[in-house]
């Protein structure tokens, strides 16, 4: 089967390269020619660890290949996946200008019989306006031909994209249209061949189950975050609590760390449209306007820790800072919680210097005020506090008596509770963390 995958983004191009492994033929497609020519020359557009072996696998072996030119990719493709970005407008929706450009180009191309399935993440209703879209743009196709829509909504991680597309939790298939379904059953059928289960439902349900999952997962984090706040107002530890509700089965244990808030690419923006969308269609969303208000005010308060192990004044003081993009693995600084805390340090006076395995080129784009360093160490020279804000696995295990001779204050700040709060202290450093 051929496919093209529209937008080689996190989600475009894991899908692409995922897809070619299994077999098929995929063209992946971006208006960025620059990303393309890398991509050509086997040059990643981001970090995902794995992704540059397979991409390199698959192109070698003839069944990937990179394109600017979408109407080329469309015409030979039986699968058009819409993967592009889907940002939030000032107000909460959603900006579905990148969906619409892409629903209209392929209409203009179209030269036979499509299944066009939006891979972004998209507010219920908008597999709709993609047909209407398509259709409009028949205007300047003279083939007009039929064409079926689909919603495929991903859940991959980034950090684990590939493990996640490969060895998914689920599939989640939403189409009326019975000739789409045979299709996309037969592209998924690696994945029927593990028994991964597929649920099949209608596209507004597939739209909104991704938003589901996301919210839900939002909800986590803000819960155990107020837990945390809780528990340094009564002196309990957040992490045992967590162990402690997290065993249970029916609440599990993922998503229960206390810290900086909820960051990336997706929750952010998709919490904010799910409550935008309820409200449109009348009602309203209210725990997630409240996990929401809770995530927003987690900057202010990890801002107000540091500050007060600096004396109550960031003034000349400097901070020093490991992990910037918003988890692990991954060099995504979108919506990244070190954006506001740091940008808050810098205006109490602080200076700022920092390190992250991956994530510097993006980070100074966005943190223009940091000063990016070369190493973990060469980040805590100088600092009156550490603050460890991704916990980046290199950051588990730092040499702490060269941490302590390198900082001019023994002072750590750790958003993550990587570190023990009791042998921290007794290694000498004033040792703060998140609802312990
Ligand atoms: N990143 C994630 O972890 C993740 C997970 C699940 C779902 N999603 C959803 O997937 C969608 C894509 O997210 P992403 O993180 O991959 O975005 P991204 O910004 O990494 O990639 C999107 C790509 O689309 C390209 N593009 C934009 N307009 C185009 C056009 N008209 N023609 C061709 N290419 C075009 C951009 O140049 C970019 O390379 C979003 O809706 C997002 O919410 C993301």
């Amino acid at each position: 089967m051929n496919i093209c995958v529209i937008g080689s983004g996190y989600v475009g191009l894991v899908t692409g390269a995922c897809f070619a492994e299994f077999g098929v033929q995929v063209v992946c497609v971006d208006k960025d020619e620059k990303k393309i020519e890398g991509l050509e020359k086997g040059i990643m557009p981001i970090y995902e660890p794995g992704l540059d072996e397979l991409v390199a696998r698959n192109v070698k072996e003839g069944r990937l290949s990179f394109t600017t030119d979408t109407p080329e990719a469309v015409r030979n493709a039986l699968v058009v996946f819409i993967a592009v970005p889907t940002p939030s407008r000032p107000d909460g929706g959603t900006d579905l200008s990148f969906v619409e450009a892409v629903a209209r180009e392929v209409g203009q191309h179209m030269d036979g019989y499509k299944v066009i399935v939006t891979k972004s993440t998209v507010p219920v209703g908008t597999s709709v306006k993609v047909r209407k879209w398509i259709e409009e743009s028949f205007g300047d196709n003279p083939s007009s031909p039929r064409f079926s829509t689909a919603s495929n909504p991903e859940f991959l991680r980034e950090g684990a994209a590939i493990g996640d597309f490969m060895r998914p939790d689920r599939v989640v298939l939403g189409t009326e249209d019975v000739e789409a379904e045979a299709i996309l059953k037969d592209l998924y059928r690696p994945l029927y061949l593990n028994e991964t289960p597929v649920v099949m439902t209608n596209v507004a349900t597939a739209e909104l189950t991704k938003y589901a999952a996301n919210a839900f997962l939002a909800t986590k984090i803000s819960f155990i975050n107020e837990v945390a706040d809780l528990c340094e107002d009564v002196g309990a530890d957040v992490q045992a609590i967590a162990r402690g509700i997290g065993l249970d089965n029916r609440i599990g244990k993922k998503f229960l760390h206390a810290g900086p808030g909820f960051g990336g690419s997706c929750f952010p923006k998709d919490t904010r449209s799910l409550a935008h969308f309820a409200a449109e269609a009348g009602g309203s969303f209210e725990i997630v306007e409240a996990v929401i208000r809770v995530n927003d005010k987690r900057p202010e308060r990890m801002i107000e820790k540091i500050v007060d192990v600096l004396d109550g004044d960031a003034q000349n003081k400097t901070v020093s800072v490991l992990g910037l993009s918003f988890k692990p693995e991954t060099d995504d600084m979108r919506d990244a919680p070190s954006i506001d805390i740091l940008q808050g340090m810098i205006e109490r006076g602080a200076q700022v210097r920092a390190y992250d395995p991956q994530a510097m080129d993006e980070a100074r784009k966005v943190l223009p005020g940091v000063m990016m360093c070369e190493s973990s160490y060469e980040a805590c020279e100088g600092g009156d506090v550490l603050v460890l804000m991704t916990e980046w696995n290199q950051f588990r295990m730092l040499d702490l008596g060269r941490v302590k001779e390198l900082l001019s204050r023994p002072t750590i700040v750790d958003l993550r509770n990587v570190y023990k709060p009791d042998p921290m202290r007794k290694a000498g450093f004033t040792y703060i963390s998140v609802g312990r």
